[in-house]
C-alpha cells in the first residue's frame, strides 16, 4: 500500500533533470521528527557529475539540520524495482545507518528491505 512517503518519492520524479538517460528517479527520506525531504536525479553534460535522487534527498535533509532517519524510499518506473547505486549505498549507510529502504514503482509495486541487505559489509567511520 502506498503511504505519503512513497507518494512523495514518486512525485519527486516529476522534477528529475534527466535529458541524457531519460530515466527519472525520485527519493524521499523521513527523519526522526517526521520531516520529509525529497530528491530527484540531476544529470550533467559531463555525465560524471550527475547526482542520484537518493543523494540529493539525503544532502537536502542534512543541509536542513536533519540527522537521524526512519525510512528511505526510492521510486523509478521499472518492473524490477530499482535499488540505490553503490555510491548512494555508501552515503545512505553513513547518514542513515541500517535504515528501512522501500523501493516503489508508479504501478504500486513495493518492496521493503534494510540497508544491511543492500550493503552487507560497509566501510565507514568506525574503521578510521
Ligand atoms: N539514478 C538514480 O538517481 N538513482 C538510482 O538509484 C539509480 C540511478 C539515476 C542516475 C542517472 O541520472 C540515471 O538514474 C541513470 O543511471
Amino acid at each position: 500500500m502506498m503511504d505519503s512517503l512513497m507518494q512523495a518519492a514518486l512525485d519527486a520524479r516529476a522534477h528529475a533533470h534527466a535529458p541524457f538517460s531519460k530515466f527519472r528517479v525520485g527519493a524521499a527520506v523521513e527523519d526522526e521528527a517526521g520531516r520529509v525531504f525529497t530528491g530527484c536525479n540531476i544529470e550533467n553534460a559531463t555525465y560524471g557529475l550527475t547526482l542520484c535522487a537518493e543523494r540529493v534527498a539525503v544532502f537536502k535533509a542534512i543541509s536542513e539540520g536533519a540527522r537521524k532517519f526512519r525510512r528511505v524510499v526510492v521510486a523509478a518506473d521499472t518492473d524490477t524495482l530499482t535499488p540505490p547505486c553503490g555510491a548512494c549505498r555508501q552515503i545512505l549507510w553513513e547518514f542513515c545507518g541500517n535504515v528501512e529502504v522501500v523501493l516503489v514503482n508508479p504501478r504500486g509495486k513495493t518492496e521493503v528491505c534494510r540497508m544491511s541487505d543492500l550493503f552487507p559489509r560497509p566501510f565507514d567511520a568506525s574503521f578510521i
